[in-house]
């Protein structure tokens, strides 16, 4: 592993850092509070490339890496998860499956505009009844002169709201389980395609997450994603590179957490002492910053890999797993240290706090990473 940063890399995270404290941080509590999808920041992000970020500049992308991806997901989401949480779920979980397995007239016709932030992407696999288990779809597609329809529901969509694009998985053929799922492109406009309930979340507020729902939805043969009954594998391997993104974003979650704490614990007195002269709280920074630089090792050893284009599936449920516990405990330890200012609605930790958690649900339960963990250690 060798993570000297490049002097491109160095400059575009800088860029971003730049972005997140000068631009994101002053309004990150007003959309939180107002449940506000900031559309300005998204025409920002598309203007500092935050949109493309590793994909190559032919489709209209940064050129940049999956490094440089994780760095930016840490920063803004250190100030905003909601924020993060759309960029995140647009690069990874809609571009990448297009890049990876579309055909060139494919990539052509989406990614530019997707890369170039014009048009937001989403990615459509989680049903009522297919969470975890993601192999039991039960949204339908059927050919139909030159057509695949399109039946079913889906839930708990990232982006839902706002995207023009979706990576949809649906039941080809049922009788042949998870061989029989199928990704399609699907538009926002499409005949039988519309948005459903828009989720009111304990947090990332300004993020959207949404149903989607397919009603006879009729989308030209041609937006099949791979070949019939691959749906499964684009899903997965999908959530590999996904799940890195995630615990950037929890390592994000983890940084602002440590940060407001750390401010809090430097001015901060009690029984007439300064906070940082107490040893018990010395002692609770030290673990703090020990996990915080770990789960970076962790989400850099896995960017690394796939940037290497080097099997990274174990790494990437590693780092997610890792990182999202440690959202959970730098939030609650802050919580705890700052106490009842803490607890006020609006205070940056509390809003840290109710961020944290998804972390360690979407793309991914940490009982999931856990099974994918355990399957690969075992197989050795
Ligand atoms: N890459 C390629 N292929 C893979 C793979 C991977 N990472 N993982 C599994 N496969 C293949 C297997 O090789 C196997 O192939 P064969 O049938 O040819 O042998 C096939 O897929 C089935 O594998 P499993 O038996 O391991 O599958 P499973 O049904 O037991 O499920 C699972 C495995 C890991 C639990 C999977 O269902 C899973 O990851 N579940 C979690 C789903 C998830 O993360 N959902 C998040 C939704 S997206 C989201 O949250 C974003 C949003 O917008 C909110």
């Amino acid at each position: 592993m060798d993570f000297q940063l490049t002097e491109r890399q160095k400059e575009f995270i800088n860029v971003v850092k730049e972005f997140a404290e000068k631009e994101v941080a002053p309004i990150a509590e007003e959309i939180d509070r107002n449940y506000r999808f900031p559309e300005e920041l998204v025409g920002r992000m598309a203007e500092l490339g935050i949109m493309g970020v590793a994909f190559p500049k032919e489709y209209g992308g940064m050129g940049l890496d999956y490094i440089s991806y994780a760095y930016m997901l840490e920063e803004i989401c250190s100030v905003s998860p909601a924020v993060g949480t759309i960029s995140a779920a647009h690069n990874s979980l809609c571009c990448w499956p297009i890049y990876h397995f579309g055909t060139e007239e494919q990539k052509m016709k989406y990614l530019p505009d997707l890369l170039k932030g014009k048009k937001i992407g989403a990615f459509g696999l989680t049903e009522p009844n297919a969470g975890s288990d993601a192999a039991g779809q039960q949204t339908r597609a059927y050919e139909d002169n030159g057509y695949y329809v399109l039946d079913g529901a889906k839930c708990f969509i990232t982006n839902g709201g706002y995207a023009d694009v979706f990576v949809v998985m649906a039941m080809t053929d049922k009788s042949k389980g998870n061989h029989g799922i199928s990704a399609f492109i699907v538009e926002k406009g499409d005949p039988g395609f519309s948005i459903g309930k828009t989720e009111d979340k304990m947090g990332i507020h300004a993020s959207s997450t949404t149903e989607l729902i397919f009603t006879n939805c009729r989308i030209p043969k041609d937006r099949l994603l791979g070949n019939e009954g691959e749906g499964f594998k684009v899903a997965m391997q999908t959530l590999d590179g996904g799940r890195i993104g995630v615990a950037a974003q929890a390592l994000g979650v983890a940084s602002g957490a440590f940060k407001v704490t750390k401010e809090y614990i430097k001015t901060g007195t009690r029984y007439g002492m300064s906070l940082a002269k107490s040893q018990y709280i010395q002692f609770q920074m030290a673990d703090m910053a020990t996990k915080i630089r770990a789960a970076r090792l962790l989400i850099l050893e896995a960017a690394e890999r796939k940037d290497k284009d080097l099997p990274m599936g174990l790494n990437s449920s590693m780092a997610k797993l890792f990182a999202a516990e440690t959202a959970m405990e730098m939030a609650t330890k802050g919580m705890n240290i700052i106490g009842d200012t803490g607890c006020v609605s609006g205070s940056p930790i509390e809003r840290f706090f109710r961020d944290a958690k998804i972390t360690e649900i979407y793309e991914g339960t940490s009982e999931i990473q856990k099974i994918v963990i355990s399957s690969k250690v075992l197989k050795d």
